[in-house]
């Protein structure tokens, strides 16, 4: 099944946030990662597949101002609902992020993206992500991934996924990006079972 705008849909209009399989209630190992960026709470993020995620009211409040971007209407319609005046320093995007982003963003710092990049199996969708990323940030910037681990479930959301070490994310961002930090993290789902996550922090230098 590829992982379409129809899919994500129908799962956004299906499942309460607390019961999707990849929820979390505060965003605490991207929050971690993020207090090594100095004056992080006054850059311009963009998030690659929001879906649900606190980490848009958690980065808001500390005065961070976000594209949202995700392939999903209803997801991007959920966040608006819970956002409502607080989505004054937001700028929307409903796009597949393989695709190249034709919309005129503002000058973004920081890309964070938690498991939507290992939905991409095809490996040019895996390259426009990856040029994606590599247009859209400048030098001094900063991406941050939080995907499956080589050692983690193969699926999610019934759908096949491409899972990552640090090394395979370094090497498709290229020599531009350096290593920052990185961790192992068991995360586990609302059904109990254990994903591992690996967490991954660069930095643009060139
Ligand atoms: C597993 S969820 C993770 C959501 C959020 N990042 C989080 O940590 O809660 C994957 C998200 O990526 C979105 N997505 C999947 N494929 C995408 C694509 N090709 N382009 C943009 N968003 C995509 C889905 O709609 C969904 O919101």
């Amino acid at each position: 099944m590829p992982s379409d705008s129809e899919h994500w849909d129908r799962v956004f209009l299906q499942t309460e946030d607390s019961s999707l399989g990849w929820y979390e209630a505060s965003s605490s190992q991207t929050l971690a990662l993020l207090g090594l960026i100095p004056g992080w709470e006054e850059s311009t993020i963009f998030i690659a597949g929001a879906g649900a995620s606190v980490l848009i009211e958690e980065t808001l409040s500390r005065g961070a101002n976000l594209v949202i971007n995700d392939i999903s209407v209803e997801a991007l319609n959920r966040v608006k609902s819970r956002l409502s005046a607080n989505g004054r320093d937001v700028v929307w995007l409903c796009q597949d992020i393989s695709r190249p982003i034709q919309q005129p963003l503002p000058e973004i710092d920081l890309w964070i993206d938690r498991a939507v990049l290992h939905f991409l199996t095809d490996e040019q969708d895996i390259l426009g992500y990856f040029e994606n990323v590599t247009s859209v940030l400048g030098s001094g910037s900063h991406v941050l991934f939080a995907q499956f681990a080589l050692t983690g479930a193969p699926t999610c959301s019934g759908l096949t996924l491409h899972r990552y070490s640090v090394d395979e994310l370094s090497a498709r961002l290229g020599t531009s990006f350096t290593l920052v930090s990185q961790f192992d993290y068991i995360y586990i789902n609302p059904a109990g079972d254990p994903r591992p996550y690996i967490y991954a922090l660069f930095r643009r230098e060139l």
